[in-house]
């Protein structure tokens, strides 16, 4: 039993209903001073002017990397919304997200040319085969296929390559390889999921992703984004519309609005980049494991749990990894909060096997109700930059259907988030409201599509290959 570090860790998490309106106004006042000034919230004008009515066809490459893999796909779009997709799927290695930038592109390079290997993409019957590139970190956009990367976000640090051109980077790879491919698009992946959600559903305006690290786009009115120029060449969007990379991540970060308590404090302080995405510090996948591991710690260290007969708390010696930065990930998390056997196994495994501490029937309590705390606040927080989108754009005062794309592996996979997610929007709005309007959409295949439709949105009758 540990009802005093209960009590104090329900308080340290709350969120409670009341704090919902306070924090939807600020998120949309963020999102707003980011369309209108520099220094606050990203709100990256990409050049996607029009999103795909799902009658495109064609067969396109692209390239997806995301949080936790690298994927290289071949997809035929085959119009009515329909699609197929080929692809083969890596692992990002620690030590490639954490070492030099020119490697990692060097490797994906190399994973492109096993792919062309295999689907015989080299022989000469066709000009170039087009790719596009869903990248899922922030980059400044000068044309549909330049992206300077501006930083690196979700632990990976290959500091060379920041302010530099990715696509340039990945075509010296490519044609240091000679292959015959051309990358002609760059989008994030959250506009992959926004593209891949409208093709299937049009009249989708929003894509999210909640997996290794949360962000978001949507269709905005190039009149609101008053700090570009508008008539600047590259920026005359023939539809008066364009696409926003908000890298809403950052939501927080300058005004301190977010409810943040000591162990987020504790965890901002020791990631690598202190003070910055503040936002999905406390929603995504990468970082609610982090906190999680960080709370179990602490509290180890207090003699709160894994306590033995010698009536001595745990050291840092025996507690093992579980004392080293991210060695908790989302997916073991989410099978602990998953676990709902009497004596819950799972933990007890999770514990003996990982980190060799025995845990008590209390201990394992203790270690699920963080789990249960901390993602349930990250799918509340989640549900209120849902609600400053759907404000923002006054899209429930329209006649049509809210259709939202949604990807990454916190939505598809941890358990109870998308529930608890749908549950906060109920809160905010009201559930006959989200019932009737408001429909979350898994973005099938998101980014693989989205980087196709994207390269075919700039060569379209180019776009066929054999
Ligand atoms: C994948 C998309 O499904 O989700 C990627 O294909 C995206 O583009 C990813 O980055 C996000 O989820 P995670 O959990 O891999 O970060
Ligand atoms: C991080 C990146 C962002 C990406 C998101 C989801 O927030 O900065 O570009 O979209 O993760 O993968």
């Amino acid at each position: 039993e540990h009802p005093e570090v209960i009590s104090h860790l329900t308080k340290a998490f709350a969120f409670p209903i009341s704090a919902y309106d306070g924090l939807v106004d600020q998120f949309i006042k963020e999102l707003h001073e980011g369309l209108t000034q520099e220094n606050a919230m990203p709100m990256i004008p990409t050049f996607v002017y029009e999103l795909p009515g799902g009658d495109e066809t064609g067969v396109i490459l692209s390239l997806d990397l995301g949080g936790t893999n690298l994927r290289v796909c071949r997809t035929t779009l085959s119009g009515k919304g329909q699609f197929e997709i080929t692809h083969k799927k890596w692992t990002i290695s620690d030590a490639l997200k954490k070492g030099p930038g020119k490697e990692l592109f060097a490797w994906i390079a190399d994973r492109i040319q096993e792919f062309a290997d295999v689907y015989c993409l080299n022989e000469q019957t066709q000009a170039t085969y087009p790719l596009g590139m869903t990248f899922s970190f922030p980059c400044e956009q000068l044309d549909i296929n330049v992206g300077k990367l501006l930083t690196w976000t979700k632990g990976f640090r290959g500091v060379d390559v920041i302010g530099q051109d990715v696509v340039k980077i990945l075509q010296d790879q490519i044609d240091a390889r000679k292959l015959n491919i051309t990358v002609n698009a760059i989008i994030n992946d959250t506009v992959g999921t926004l593209l891949a959600t409208t093709y299937k559903h049009p009249g989708c305006e929003i894509g999210i992703i909640f997996g290794t690290g949360t962000n978001c786009a949507y269709l905005e009115n190039q009149s609101a984004i008053t700090k570009i120029k508008l008539g600047a060449p590259n920026f005359a969007s023939p539809t008066n519309m364009q696409v926003i990379n908000t890298e809403w991540g950052a939501f927080g970060n300058k005004s301190g609005a977010l409810p943040t308590n000591q162990y987020d404090a504790m965890l901002d302080s020791r990631s690598s980049q202190p003070g910055k995405q503040l936002y999905e510090k406390m929603v995504s996948g990468l970082y609610i494991s982090e906190l999680a591991r960080t709370v179990v710690h602490d509290l180890a260290l207090k003699g709160e749990l894994f306590m033995d007969a010698s009536g001595k708390p745990k050291t840092d010696a025996e507690l093992g990894d579980l004392a080293v930065k991210e060695r908790f990930d989302g997916a073991m998390m989410g099978t602990m909060e998953g676990d709902n056997s009497t004596g819950l196994d799972d933990i007890e495994k999770h514990f003996l096997t990982n980190y060799s501490l025995n845990t008590s029937q209390s201990d394992r309590e203790t270690i699920k109700y963080i789990c249960q705390l901390i993602s349930a606040r990250a799918a509340r927080l989640s549900a209120v930059g849902i609600a400053a989108l759907i404000k923002k754009r006054e899209l429930l005062t329209k006649p049509k259907q809210v259709i939202i794309g949604i990807d990454g592996s916190l939505f598809n996979k941890y358990p109870n988030f998308r529930r608890h997610l749908e549950g906060a929007l109920n809160e905010i709005f009201d559930a006959a409201t989200v019932k009737a309007k408001i429909s979350l959409i898994h973005a099938e295949d998101g980014s693989g599509v989205g980087g196709a439709i994207a390269a075919y949105l700039t060569c379209k009758e180019r776009c066929y290959f054999q």
